[in-house]
């Protein structure tokens, strides 16, 4: 008997497995609304200009790539931290940031050093990103969740905050900072207001997930619920990821943060949060931290970048647009005995929720080649001019 013969077969990821599958799809008309990445309007991922730049200029002069600190690349914590909280907050000494591979890095990351800190409890939203839960298990939180999504369209807030008011002192709670995945709902600036003063009061743990700064209003803005934690003067962890924002997804480029009582206190969790990472994977990659410090250390090259984070924005606006009026013209209307699907357009984001069942979204898979989540997310940001009539015939036809 092989020492292997009871592993068992793990079910496939529900995003990135949905891209297997795509791939071994033969429709010619298939059209991948899986997983988050952002398309142009040609299909096609794009390198974003700034980052094409940065990369011209290394090509000529190649550095040497020793191994980085553990806590990473100076000029890469430096300029996130600026970015994310502002130059004041970066020279404070009470605010910590390490480099991680990309946003879920640092959420495992963040797990892993959270849970002796807490009760042992974990709060996600109900729906979260599908992968929060499964990081958060691995780390050995009891994962629980609080209600964010009403069951016809918008945000159950009430629910969330008798969650939240439930929930024991000493418990995680994660949120999203803006463009919520999967349901693209954020809260509003009162809204936040009163999260803030629950998970103060409550005495619970916030950890504040961001791996869309940019893609809701632009990456000034989008930190504002950050910032509101920040201004209690408790700790608060969040993450950074340049995933999407840079376009940086395989460089797996993002940083952990943690804003401490005081800089004793940050020595102190800066050097637990080393061993982590010394543990889990020594150092993080050199390349993708290089462009992003090269990007926002530069004026200009920093100017590019927002310029072109907010085309993408629009273009995600606009086809959230066209994906509305495109299902009205395919039929789609409650005159029609079916649902108005106009609350697409309210959300943010790269994401849709389409309220479509598990089986509504394995027919459009398996009828149509039009791959999304089975828990009905559709990722807009691969919508264009030339597959968005071919979504939305196939959407009236499954619904
Ligand atoms: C997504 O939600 O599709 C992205 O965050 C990609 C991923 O890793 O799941």
């Amino acid at each position: 008997m092989s020492v292997l013969s009871a592993v068992e077969m793990a079910p496939r990821d529900p995003i990135l497995g949905l891209t297997e599958a795509f791939q071994a799809d033969t429709n010619p008309k298939k059209v991948n609304l899986g997983v988050g990445v952002y398309q142009d309007e040609t299909g096609k991922l794009p390198v974003l200009q700034c980052v094409r730049a940065v990369e011209q200029q290394m090509g000529q002069d190649p550095k040497p790539r020793g191994y980085l600190p553990i806590d990473g690349l100076k000029t890469f914590t430096g300029a996130v931290a600026e970015l994310v909280h502002g130059p004041e907050a970066a020279a404070s000494g009470k605010l910590v940031t390490v480099q991680t591979l990309s946003g879920t890095g640092a959420l495992r990351v963040a797990g892993d050093f959270l849970l002796p800190l807490s009760n042992g409890k974990l709060l996600l939203s109900d729906p979260s990103w599908e992968n929060h839960r499964a990081v958060f298990t691995r780390s050995g939180f009891e994962v629980g969740e609080y209600r964010y999504k009403a069951a016809d369209d918008g945000l159950d807030f009430d629910g969330l905050v008798e969650d939240l008011k439930a929930a024991q002192k000493g418990t995680v709670v994660v949120l999203h900072a803006c463009c919520h995945n999967p349901t693209g709902y954020d809260l509003s600036d009162e809204q936040w207001d009163t999260v803030v003063q629950l998970v103060t009061d409550g005495e619970l743990i916030p950890l504040v997930d961001m791996a869309y700064q940019g893609f809701a209003e632009g990456p000034e803005q989008d930190v504002k619920a950050i910032k509101k934690f920040v201004a209690t003067g408790r700790p608060v962890l969040n993450t950074v990821s340049f995933a999407k924002n840079m376009g940086l997804y395989g460089e797996r480029v993002g940083a952990l943060q943690v804003t401490c009582t005081d800089a004793d206190e940050a020595a102190r969790v800066l050097s637990q949060l080393k061993v982590l990472i010394r543990t889990m994977v020594s150092s993080s990659p050199t390349h993708g931290a290089a462009v992003v410090a090269a990007v926002l250390g530069d004026g200009q090259l920093k100017a590019q970048w927002i310029d072109e984070l907010a085309a993408m924005r629009d273009r995600i606006k606009q086809m959230r647009r066209r994906l509305v009026d495109g299902l009205v013209a395919a039929g789609v209307t409650a005159a029609n005995g079916k649902k108005d699907m106009d609350f697409i357009a309210e959300q943010a984001g790269m994401f849709s929720y389409t309220g479509l069942t598990q089986e509504q979204m394995v027919q459009l898979r398996e009828k149509w080649g039009v791959y999304g989540t089975d828990k009905g997310r559709i990722c807009v940001a691969a919508l264009n001019d030339s597959n968005i009539d071919y979504v939305c015939e196939a959407i009236a036809d499954v619904i």
